[in-house]
């Protein structure tokens, strides 16, 4: 190349840099733009993107009784609302969103947030039990799905995922998370929130998510919905934070919701550690954060706010953003910021937030981007979706319990008995939290059998009662009426197998579903003795929102099949996994215990400084129970067998390990195991659990196929966070244990330098 023209290429390149400099990444352009429109707000227009309102139906909290229509539909139009909540339909959103666009002074779009938890209006499996499936590609098509329906109805932001580890089956909101385990719950977080936001949050198919409770909701005393949470900082930073984490860091989420509860004393609305220190502090989160529905309100109750004026103050100055149903923020910020008690400065930065977000998902380039009615009509409940909602509630079954290989059943097998009320249910297996789900549109077991061509006779044996629908709470769950009784014991007897469909109607669990027991509910733990006297070759297939105490069951029947409540498709993944159409691959995402009593029970437990030999009284245990779970946190069977052998361990330079484990499948057919990885610190400076998940992988194989997994841990995995929440690294010696689940598998050591 000659002199001039690398003269001349080199200023090309200068000039190219240049214009890089000066051209604003689409992160700073949002912000010019934040900081003009800001600039020409008023302080009532401030306070009004701090407020939202819900719309006219799908209540899911007490209803403030100023929430009547007519001034809201006011309050729109003069610019005090940010957002609305349950407002759904391309029309109905487009009708509300014209009242902010057309008539507020500076035409600012509102936001409308929608609970899309697990599908919109075609229903995939309750989050516990795609949980179960451990498929993170699965469980991100499933909110993808959820998010191209929620968006074309209107929808541009879900308050899901909930994140919320929670060790209590007995806590009805369990159906709602991914279960009891930190590491598992990060990865499923993640995998959520990619499928609402997409690649592009612009797009008209993706919302923005909201990771949600923040913080310790999960944690609640006595598995009782609201009440008090009160945690060490260990069990905070390394059990309940990560999953918040892991939503901003690996998924860049949007918004996060705070919760109902008091955690440490503090109502985590107003709770400055949580949302300013470590949330937009420490994690420099840039979203906005929504109250809970009402959770403002609530501080009253709990005793830390005198009045609503007083909610307003400390949720704001706390770090709560917009306001949920509790008037606070719509009536009294003005006032406070004229009274200094909140500084204009504190408005703007919250104001700033939800405008960027709203200028991130578009909102002000077409505020109808997502009233398409066209859209509407092709895509909800399209024909790829009702595909993917069957395949999810597939991997969602585990097979718990398979003695002598009872399943999978042969269709061509005679005289199979189907009882139990819950077959014939078109509703209950849709779940709970299924706002924009029709009723009855699940296909039954029956369903499901009847399109698998197969044989069966039915009896219903014990019916169900619902449980609360609506307000006022109805609290009964159980029946005493025994009357269908004699029919089913009489078609057990003349069956060669019994498939029993036992567990939770839907609205069993969920938001203020705690139950005090956990066996199954009215009289069907009668039923299943009645019929196992006359028939012991029972197949129960178990539907449940929580782990359940079917150790009875366990003990006697031979084959047992978890089937939570999986959604629209329910009856033909049911089908599919008894005829054996299907493998079943699902691992319990939580403990199910033996008893109530054991609970909380999880398996990253500490050790005590007795846990053996159990030869005497004085070691944990109980008296009159085992001490150990019924079904293990990571277990589930399958119709193959795989063997795991060759653990091989090589500590690398820069404190990396590199785990790896050879998996065959020893069986006749094809399938898919979750192979896990737990890691134990066996002496550190803050005790860590005796194990802790640390990696899996999904494979599937052939009969007699060998795979070699190879799992690389580095600091994230290695290390932990002391109680003032610092991050260490300590070297020292491990346990590694790589399995079929929590406590089964081959097991070495290494020594971290
Ligand atoms: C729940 C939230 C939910 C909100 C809006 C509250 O009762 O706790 O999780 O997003 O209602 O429906």
């Amino acid at each position: 190349m000659n002199k001039g023209r690398f003269l001349m290429l080199l200023v090309c390149c200068q000039l190219f840099l240049l214009a890089c400099d000066s051209q604003p990444s689409g992160k700073d352009e949002i912000d010019v733009k934040v900081e003009n429109l800001l600039a020409q707000m008023t302080l009532e227009e401030k306070v009004g993107q701090m407020n939202q309102y819900n719309g006219f139906y799908d209540v899911t909290g007490p209803a403030p009784a100023e929430g009547d229509a007519k001034n809201k539909y006011e309050h729109i139009k003069s610019g005090w609302v940010g957002s609305m909540l349950n407002v759904r339909g391309a029309n109905e959103v487009r009708k509300m969103q014209s009242l902010a666009v057309d008539s507020s002074r500076l035409g600012i779009p509102m936001i409308f947030g929608f609970d899309v938890i697990h599908g919109h209006k075609t229903l995939s499996p309750i989050p516990l039990a795609e949980a179960a499936s451990w498929d993170l590609e699965a469980i991100e098509k499933s909110a993808r799905i959820a998010a191209i329906e929620a968006s074309a109805e209107g929808i541009n932001w879900t308050f899901a995922p909930m994140v919320d580890i929670s060790r209590d089956a007995r806590w009805g909101r369990v159906m709602e998370g991914a279960g009891e385990d930190t590491y598992l719950g990060s990865r499923i977080g993640v995998a959520r929130i990619n499928g609402f936001q997409g690649d592009d949050l612009s797009a008209h198919n993706t919302i923005a998510a909201c990771a949600k409770h923040f913080a310790g909701y999960g944690f609640a005393e006595a598995g009782m919905d609201y009440n008090t949470v009160d945690v060490g900082t260990v069990t905070l930073h390394n059990v309940i934070f990560p999953p918040f984490k892991a939503a901003i860091d690996e998924a860049d989420v949007k918004t996060f919701m705070n919760s109902f509860n008091i955690i440490n004393g503090i109502p985590a609305t107003a709770n400055k550690f949580l949302q300013r220190d470590i949330l937009k502090g420490e994690w420099g989160f840039d979203g906005f954060v929504i109250s809970d529905w009402s959770s403002g309100a609530e501080m009253i109750a709990h005793g830390y706010a005198k009045d609503l004026e007083h909610v307003a103050e400390l949720a704001t100055n706390g770090g709560s953003d917009m306001d949920m149903e509790s008037y606070a923020n719509i009536k009294h910020l003005v006032k406070l910021v004229e009274a200094g008690k909140v500084k204009e400065s504190t408005i703007d930065e919250a104001v700033k937030r939800v405008l960027r977000v709203k200028y991130e998902l578009g909102l002000f380039d077409d505020p109808f981007k997502y009233c398409d009615e066209t859209r509407e009509k092709e895509l909800i409940y399209h024909a790829d979706h009702m595909a993917a909602a069957l395949d999810m509630a597939k991997r969602s079954i585990v097979l718990l319990k398979n003695e002598n290989n009872v399943l999978p059943l042969a269709k061509e097998q005679k005289k199979i008995a189907v009882i139990g009320t819950l077959a014939d249910d078109k509703d209950s297996p849709l779940g709970n939290w299924r706002m924009a789900g029709e009723d009855n549109t699940a296909i039954s077991v029956l369903e499901g059998l009847d399109a698998y061509g197969v044989n069966y006779k039915y009896a219903e044996g014990a019916e169900l009662v619902t449980g609360p629908t609506a307000f006022p709470v109805e609290l009964e769950i159980n029946t005493t009426d025994k009357s269908g009784f004699k029919e089913a014991i009489a078609l057990a007897k003349q069956s060669e197998v019994v498939v029993m469909v036992l567990g939770e109607h839907g609205l069993h669990s969920g938001e203020g579903r705690g139950r005090a027991n956990l066996g199954l509910p009215g009289v069907q733990q009668e039923l299943l003795e009645a019929v196992y006297k006359v028939n012991k070759n029972i197949v129960l297939v178990l539907m449940n929102g929580r782990p359940l105490t079917i150790t009875w069951a366990d003990e006697h029947v031979p084959a047992i099949v978890e089937a939570w409540q999986l959604g629209t498709q329910t009856g033909h993944a049911v089908a599919q996994v008894l005829f054996g159409e299907y493998n079943p691959a699902g691992k319990l995402p939580m403990t199910f215990p033996r008893h109530v009593g054991q609970v909380p029970i999880y398996y990253n437990q500490y050790s005590s400084g007795r846990p053996g030999p159990k030869t005497e009284v004085f070691w944990p245990h109980y008296m009159d129970e085992s001490e150990k779970p019924l079904y293990p946190f990571g277990y589930g069977l399958s119709y193959t067998k795989f063997d795991y052998t060759d653990l091989n361990i090589n500590v690398l330079e820069g404190r990396k390990v590199e785990v790896s484990v050879v998996v065959t499948n020893s069986g006749d057919r094809v399938g898919e195991e979750v192979v896990q990885l737990y890691l134990h610190d066996k002496v550190a400076s803050v005790v860590r659990p005796v194990k802790e998940l640390k990696g899996f992988e999904k494979i599937s194989l052939e009969p007699s196929q060998t795979y070699k997994v190879v799992f690389t841990l580095s600091e994230k995995e290695l290390g932990f966070y002391n109680g003032q929440g610092e991050f260490v690294v300590e070297p020292g010696d491990f346990g590694v244990m790589v399995g079929t689940s929590s406590v089964e598998g081959l097991t070495s050591e290494f020594e971290l330098k």
